[in-house]
């Protein structure tokens, strides 16, 4: 038993729209509440796509519901760099989170492990909890590289932001080749994974390591949460897909209060 508390977090990607977005709030609101107590026990995220963080933080007031974008730039403050957001503006419409290193970021928009722990360090500096994303390919698992790869990711971070950073930051497991492909890691291949990463940071700091949550992401779905969430080292989700049914993400926020 460890005393981590779970977080299921909703990486909506580029979906939604004003009214889509709107109905999808109220049915969580209703949908939670309807969990009582439960739902207390467990830290919840959505994360919309830019344009639509103001209006779904009003309609997310008072819900307990914690409000997170999908990327933010890696330079902080103001400036010349057309098409970014900034951690500052991020936290001025009402954001605490920020996914950073997302493997859609690393494959199409070439995202570098350098890239993404300077994103880590900004989400830092501005008062942002990044969840910084790992994970391997297919290639990669086939290969028997899912821990060097997933090691090279977090030592990556470590060697910017230091060890510490992690302490104030959560790690989201996502197999590529879990994504989005209705084919989930077994429970044992993402714990094994889970502990891997929590191993990697302890050999630095036991601490940081125990304290951290881990999420699993890939195929989250009602059906499946609960067996993953039972293993000691998930912590939690980073869902997609079915974060965008209300019903479908508050199941997946029942699984992880048992
Ligand atoms: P799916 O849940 O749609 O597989 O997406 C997972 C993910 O990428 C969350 O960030």
């Amino acid at each position: 038993m460890n005393t981590r508390r779970s977080m299921v977090a909703g990486n909506w990607k580029m979906y939604g729209s004003g009214a889509a977005n709107a109905a999808l709030v109220d049915g969580l609101r209703q949908g939670l509440a309807g969990l009582g107590a439960a739902a207390g026990a467990v830290d919840t995220l959505v994360c919309p796509p830019f344009v639509y963080l103001a209006a779904v933080a009003g309609r997310l007031a008072d819900s307990g519901i914690a409000l997170g974008a999908q990327n933010l730039c890696a330079e902080t403050g103001q400036g010349a760099y057309t098409g970014e957001v900034a951690g500052e503006m991020l936290r001025e419409v009402g954001c605490s989170h920020v996914i950073v290193g997302h493997s859609e970021r690393r494959a199409l928009y070439a995202e570098s492990d350098e890239i993404i722990a300077r994103k880590y360090a900004a989400a830092l500096a501005t008062g942002l909890t990044p969840i910084l994303c790992v994970g391997e390919t297919l290639a990669e698992r086939d290969g028997d590289q899912t821990s060097a790869v997933v090691a090279r990711q977090l030592d990556a971070l470590i060697a910017h932001c230091g060890v510490a950073a992690l302490g104030r930051g959560l790690v989201a497991y996502e197999p590529v080749w879990a994504i989005g492909t209705g084919r989930t890691a077994t429970p044992a291949q993402a714990q094994e994974v889970h502990a891997f990463i929590r191993g990697r940071i302890a050999a630095h700091d036991a601490i940081i390591a125990g304290s951290l949550r881990v999420l699993y992401g890939g195929s989250v779905k009602a059906g499946n949460a609960r067996e993953l969430f039972a293993m000691p080292d998930v912590d939690g989700g980073l869902v997609g897909g079915a974060s965008l049914k209300a019903e479908e993400f508050v199941a997946i926020v029942a699984a992880a209060a048992v």
